[in-house]
């Protein structure tokens, strides 16, 4: 499998040295330098909007230095659009990557000089010995995709944890336990059907025999929402059923985690599908999770949905809100992913926004200005700012009534991360 023979002694250095080869054998995602010329790769966490949303209240002043970490950087998506966007903002920052597997260290390093980015160190090296690594302290962490393969997560984020400053913040993506139903019973049934050191094209071939002869009944096979099976990729299939360590999370588990770990949860990556109202419209049922805190909310949701598949959230090392709000009139709204006049010219008044939630089907109402609102956000006017432009284009509604419509837009739209927040430096 690679050239790194892991110890037969059934330790937990064994089964590292097992996770390490794997990923020594096969980078994940895979993904090709090449591909950097043509586009960016971008998501969650790690976003340079959404970390200052979350994490900063949307005061983050990029031109001061910043020090991020990307533990278990893999072949480097988060790395490499961290550090373009922060090079774009002409942030002076370091950014340290660091993963136990030189493999994918070289293929991020491939990626990130196709692009001429020279803002990040790679180590080569395990999160666990960060105490020892002597890389600093940080003001953001990502960690995405990695905790759920340690043999101890929870040390593992507290390790994170204690390598952030004191007002900083981490995002981390973790499986989830629902939406991943079925793949712990085959990844079972392929270890009694093939050892774990067995050849491993002999286990990807086991694994694909499995799934084409699936009964109709079996759980894995009635998950519509597992796609790394079909993309073609052996690596990816590699990782969904024949990983030899990964488990999967609850919110209840994760909001454990964090606090265990002397964090607080302040926010996941697409709010609404952490509302269960997304899920729900009858009104006895609906007016019990009004009064429920964000996080029963949200383990609520969990389960009424049951197709998350990974939860991407952010925690806080600060003790205060970090999260930037719409009510300060003076913060910028900021679409993402989405050109603004085309939304605008998509949303047709009395018209739902309707979207496909892995399965759900979302509908959104949006209010009556929705669409002259969004033709004005630019990502550089403030909130205030578009109000104003609204009444040079001849159309200004009252103060009260355009800010609750706005607020209603955004609900909607930050709820599936189209929109977030930031504030001029200074503000
Ligand atoms: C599923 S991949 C995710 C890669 C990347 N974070 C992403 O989301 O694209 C998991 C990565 O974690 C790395 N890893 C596993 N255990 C680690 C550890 N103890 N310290 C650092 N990296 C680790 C693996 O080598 C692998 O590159």
């Amino acid at each position: 499998m690679s050239d790194i023979p892991p110890p037969t002694d059934g330790s937990t250095a064994a089964a590292d040295a097992r996770v390490r080869a794997q990923y020594e054998a096969m980078p994940y995602p895979p993904r090709d330098p090449a591909d950097e010329a043509r586009r960016l790769v971008v998501g969650s966490p790690s976003h340079w909007l959404e970390i200052n949303h979350y994490l900063f209240a949307g005061r983050r002043d990029f031109r001061m230095p910043l020090r991020a970490l990307i533990a278990g950087g893999g072949t480097g998506d988060a790395c490499v659009m961290l550090s373009q966007q922060l090079q774009d903002q002409r942030c002076p920052a370091e950014i340290v990557y660091l993963d136990i597997s030189t493999a994918s260290r070289a293929v991020c390093e491939s990626r990130l000089a196709a692009r001429g980015l020279r803002n990040v160190r790679c180590v080569t090296g395990s999160l666990m010995d960060l105490p020892s690594l002597g890389l600093g302290q940080f003001d953001y962490i990502d960690c995405t995709g990695v905790l759920h393969h340690l043999d101890d997560p929870a040390a593992g984020m507290k390790t994170l944890a204690n390598a952030l400053q004191p007002e900083g913040g981490m995002g981390v993506m973790l499986y989830g336990e629902y939406g991943r139903a079925g793949v712990y019973p085959m990844q079972d049934m392929l270890r009694a059907l093939v050892p774990e050191e067995s050849d491993p094209a002999e286990r990807v071939a086991m694994a694909k025999r499995l799934i084409r002869f699936l009964p109709p009944t079996n759980l894995f096979r009635r998950n519509p929402f597992l796609s790394d099976h079909v993309s073609g990729n052996d690596g990816a299939l590699y990782d969904l059923l024949l990983h030899s360590r990964d488990r999967a999370y609850t919110v209840p588990q994760i909001a454990e985690m964090t606090r265990h770990a002397g964090l607080r949860l302040v926010g996941f990556a697409e709010p609404l599908r952490y509302e269960p109202a997304t899920y729900m419209s009858d009104p006895q049922i609906s007016r019990r999770f009004a009064d429920m805190p964000f996080l029963e909310r949200a383990a609520f949701a969990e389960r009424l949905a049951s197709n998350l598949r990974t939860h991407v959230f952010y925690a806080t090392k600060a003790g205060y809100d970090t999260v930037a709000r719409p009510e300060d009139t003076l913060a910028i709204p900021v679409l993402r992913e989405l050109d603004a006049a085309q939304l605008a010219q998509g949303l047709r008044p009395g018209m739902p926004l309707v979207a496909n939630l892995d399965g759900f089907p979302w509908r959104a109402t949006l209010p009556p200005l929705a669409n002259q609102i969004v033709a004005l956000i630019d990502g550089r006017r403030t909130i205030a700012e578009i109000y104003t432009a609204m009444g040079a284009s001849g159309s200004q509604p009252l103060w009260d009534d355009f800010r609750d419509q706005f607020e209603q837009l955004y609900v909607v739209l930050n709820g599936i991360n189209h929109i977030l927040l930031r504030f001029r430096p200074g503000r």
